[in-house]
């Protein structure tokens, strides 16, 4: 199979940041049709007033159709989530652990001080999605998102059956299991997850193009993450987690955390896809599921895919006084988004 047509994908988790960023990178995620924007701005979008006022930001910057998200803090009024939800200003809300990753210092410490907004949310049907990964120190890094599913995951779920529940990025078969375990929770799974490990990271160099939280895992979770990914469940979708930082930000003695994929995600998953004699699967994964879990009908019109040249993609995106290097998996690509152009 050299061409695929597929349903326009959406991407169910995407960094669009704000002010010259925003403007430099919201059009790099144009074969997309929606995309859950996440709201972890500085500072964040925490009020239906500020996801109202992002939202306008989003489009004038031209990307049509942004899901928005509000940031949990300890302080978040539940009336204000409920109303926000009601008047279609948010999609979902978004759970920080404090300090877990990029512009997560206002999140959340304590997850008795929340009980009553996630009540509210769960009478009110809104989704909850989650960065999962607990963030004590004496935690291993690679270890995070484990002990996140034990310590905040199970309790939560148990606590609130109701909540609509999406685990983001995950990376570990740890996680995919959960997630089975659990019918009806959403998983989202990113391009480099799938396509990279912490050796392509660290192996002969450290590369901090591929330094994104959760921490790329060992090689056996990501052989699970890409057959999670390929298989069709309806619980696995795409959520590209493009985190743009600026090219000097990335390229530093302490990097950012953040993975910017938007450009090419579509050509990087068709890879993926046909590498796993799944090019058929990828529709569910990247069009179909996310819009079922979420209740939404799939997009009306078509992307297609073409098997051609090498992709020639640039190192970096430039504008507005901004750099952004794009994540390089290092090896030639061959797809391309060819209709519509
Ligand atoms: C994201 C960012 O830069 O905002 N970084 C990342 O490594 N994925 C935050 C996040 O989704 O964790
Ligand atoms: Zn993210």
């Amino acid at each position: 199979m050299d061409s695929l047509t597929i349903r326009r994908p959406d991407d169910w988790h995407l960094h669009l940041r704000d002010g010259e960023m925003l403007r430099l990178v919201a059009p790099a995620s144009r074969h997309f049709g929606r995309a859950i924007v996440m709201p972890n701005l500085v500072p964040p979008v925490v009020t239906g007033d500020d996801a109202r006022a992002y939202r306008d930001r989003v489009i004038a910057a031209g990307f049509a159709k942004p899901l928005m998200t509000l940031y949990l803090t300890e302080g978040t009024d539940p009336d204000d989530v409920v109303r926000a939800h009601a008047d279609g200003v948010i999609h979902a809300v978004k759970l920080y652990p404090a300090g877990a990753t990029t512009n997560s210092a206002s999140g959340v410490r304590d997850m008795g001080r929340v009980r009553p907004v996630l009540a509210a949310m769960e009478a009110a049907g809104v989704p909850l999605c989650l960065h999962g990964e607990v963030t004590a120190a004496e935690v291993d890094i690679f270890d995070r998102e484990a002990a996140f599913l034990d310590r905040v995951l199970t309790p939560l779920r148990a606590a609130h059956p109701g909540l609509k529940l999406t685990l983001e990025h995950v990376t570990t078969s740890d996680a995919v299991d959960w997630v089975r375990a659990h019918p009806g929770v959403g998983a989202t799974i990113t391009v480099q997850h799938l396509m990279a490990n912490r050796n392509d990271m660290l192996a002969g160099g450290m590369r901090p193009h591929f330094y994104c939280l959760p921490i790329l895992k060992r090689d056996t979770h990501q052989a699970v993450l890409r057959r999670a990914a390929t298989s069709g469940e309806a619980q696995f979708f795409l959520g590209t987690d493009s985190a743009p930082h600026p090219t000097h930000a990335k390229e530093a003695s302490c990097c950012a955390a953040g993975c910017f994929t938007a450009p090419h995600a579509l050509p990087l998953l068709a890879h993926v896809f046909e590498a796993e004699g799944a090019l058929d699967r990828m529709e569910a994964f990247a069009s179909l599921n996310g819009p079922a879990h979420y209740g939404l009908p799939a997009n009306d019109d078509t992307i297609t895919l073409t098997k051609g040249e090498p992709l020639d993609f640039p190192e970096r995106i430039e504008g507005h006084g901004q750099s952004v290097t794009l994540f390089d998996p290092g090896h030639p690509v061959h797809w391309h988004v060819t209709e519509p152009a």
